[in-house]
């Protein structure tokens, strides 16, 4: 197996101050690549910043050999994303790589949990992913060259207790992901997503009791870290997709639908009187577009036409 490299390509990640950002940006430098280290250097909850946590990340990566920029602009607004990605194009020329990765959580049960809080994680996670993306996006279609990687979640895809602006934020990105490797596809722009868990400041006490405390070993950030590296490399071009990854564990995650039922003249009774099918997950589509989940009805449209 040749090593994958990324000599002269530029890869600019939100976040990476620390846990599985920092990570990220160490693999890459280590095969080759220019990075840009963005980190606010706040708190778990989004409080506070430290403008110097983006640069000690960044002087570790170049004491370990590594060539590496800092920026601690905040992702969730226009001009820090912008500035950003400023900071790529003048230290290295370009942008190649994007890893949206910057997160923080304000946990609440639904009753408790106020709007500022809700919007707070959207604004990082969900307004953050979008603005560096379109700051991105247009120097990698000049360039006809570009990859995304974005940082879903498994509360985003499942939902999970406590995390109504998370898995909200976390399940908008999947969306964004999806749109944006529609619309990079033509310009050799992929996107896709990564549904991780791994022992970092944010996940200690979570998953720490899951592993019976071995969780820093089980779930270590940099097992994440290749999976992200895979889908930032030019040898491929798997896009739209979302991977669970955890501790070596690798799975594409899909959506789904059942074949489901067609009623031509649909009652609440015929509906409720067919609820087994309608749930039952035998033979179900996995449509990859829009016009592929319209496509059975088409079908059955078709094929019942006289009755419509
Ligand atoms: P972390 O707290 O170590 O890393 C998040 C980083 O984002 C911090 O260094 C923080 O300063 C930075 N950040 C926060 N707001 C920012 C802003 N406005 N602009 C720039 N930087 C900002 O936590 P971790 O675990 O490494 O999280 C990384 C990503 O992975 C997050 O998006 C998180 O939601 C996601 N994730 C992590 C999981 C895990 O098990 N650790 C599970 C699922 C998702």
């Amino acid at each position: 197996m040749s090593e994958k490299r990324f000599d002269g390509r530029v890869a600019v990640i939100t976040g990476a101050g620390g846990g599985l950002g920092f990570e990220h940006a160490r693999l890459f430098a280590s095969r080759g690549a220019h990075v840009v280290i963005n980190d606010i250097g706040g708190s778990v909850t989004g409080d506070g910043s430290d403008r110097g946590a983006a640069q000690r990340a960044a002087d570790e990566i170049i004491a370990l050999g590594g060539s590496a920029v800092a920026d601690a602009n905040s992702v969730s607004t226009p001009a820090g994303a912008a500035e950003l990605i400023e900071t790529a194009l003048e230290a290295f020329g370009g942008v190649d790589i994007v890893v949206n990765n910057a997160g923080i959580l304000r946990d609440k049960s639904l009753l408790k949990v106020k709007p500022n809080d809700f919007r707070a994680v959207l604004d990082v996670h969900l307004l953050g992913t979008f603005l560096v993306t379109q700051a991105a996006f247009g120097h990698m279609r000049a360039k006809g060259y570009g990859r995304f990687v974005n940082t879903a979640s498994p509360a985003g895809l499942y939902g999970n207790f406590g995390q109504a602006n998370y898995s909200a934020a976390k399940a908008g990105i999947v969306g964004l992901t999806r749109t944006v490797s529609i619309e990079g596809a033509k310009f050799g722009i992929s996107a896709n997503a990564i549904s991780p868990a791994a022992h970092t400041r944010m996940t200690e006490n979570l998953l720490g009791q899951l592993f019976d405390g071995a969780s820093a070993d089980v779930l270590d950030a940099a097992k994440v870290s290749p999976v992200v590296a895979w889908l930032s490399h030019e040898d491929t071009d798997v896009t739209g997709q979302v991977f669970g990854t955890a501790g070596g564990l690798v799975t594409k995650v899909f959506i789904a639908e059942t074949k489901g039922i067609f009623e031509a003249n649909p009652t609440i009774e015929n509906i409720a009187a067919r609820e087994a099918e309608i749930l039952d997950e035998q033979g179900y589509l996995v449509p990859e577009d829009v016009g592929a989940s319209m496509a059975p009805l088409l079908e059955h449209y078709a094929s019942n036409v006289g009755q419509l």
